[in-house]
């Protein structure tokens, strides 16, 4: 039987620019896990993209004054309860912006507990593509959310460049990264919140520790 609800994906980006190429690969990763989960499951996608730029305000009052406005408690609320979340934001002197972080600072931090994200980044230079495993990865883990393992950059470079010998250019790895998080969405959905992907039904997701230890005994 077919659930009706559509599955909730929640894009944050945190670019400044008008045009913004973060939010340019928010849209990507939001469009390549959309056309993975139509491929997997008869079920409608609803995309929520939330622009950090227009809620830079409410965040920093938020921030001192303990409430958020009307407009920002719904982006808290679209983010804690989206089936999927992808957020991105572009590196600011080698970190992620100061405005990614502050929205995140935000988050209760439990709220995200066995979200499923993809992280992603873009920057100026390919050097700093380790600040999505230094900086990112990190902030997600102690939000206790399920991070993919495939994360984005996107340097300048890599716009229009289909990678080389050694790398996967820039479309491969939205693809690969959308995959894994309609994946996680739909292992986390099939039959609630702790199913791991690709177990079948009536598989638990944790094996108890003894049954671990059982199946290691040698005869
Ligand atoms: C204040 C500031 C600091 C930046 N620091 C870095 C940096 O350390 N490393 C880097 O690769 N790019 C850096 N950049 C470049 C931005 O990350 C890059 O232009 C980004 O893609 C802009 O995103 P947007 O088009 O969505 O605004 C910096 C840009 C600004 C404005």
């Amino acid at each position: 039987m077919f659930a009706t609800t559509p599955l909730r994906l929640v894009a944050v980006s945190a670019g400044l620019s008008q045009p913004s190429s973060t939010r340019l690969l928010a849209d990507r990763l939001a469009a390549a896990t959309r056309e993975r989960l139509a491929a997997e499951q008869d079920r409608d996608v609803e995309i929520h993209v939330i622009e950090l730029r227009d809620l830079a305000v409410d965040i920093a009052n938020h921030l001192v004054s303990g409430f958020p406005s009307a407009g920002l408690r719904e982006a808290i609320d679209a983010v804690t309860e989206a089936d999927g979340l992808i957020a991105v934001t572009p590196v600011f002197t080698a970190s992620y912006s100061g405005l990614f972080k502050s929205f995140f600072d935000l988050i209760e931090h439990t709220a995200l507990t066995g979200k499923p994200v993809v992280i992603a980044a873009t920057g100026g230079t390919a050097r700093h593509s380790l600040v999505l495993e230094h900086a990112l990865r990190p902030l997600f883990a102690y939000l206790r959310a399920v991070t993919v393992p495939t994360s984005v950059y996107a340097a300048s470079e890599d716009w229009g460049s289909s990678g080389d010998e050694y790398t996967e250019g820039l479309p491969s790895r939205i693809r690969r990264a959308g995959g894994e998080l309609a994946s996680a969405v739909l292992g986390r959905t099939v039959s609630g919140a702790s199913r791991a992907p690709g177990l079948d039904d009536g598989e638990d997701a944790v094996v108890p520790f003894e049954q671990q230890l059982a199946d290691l005994r040698l005869d």
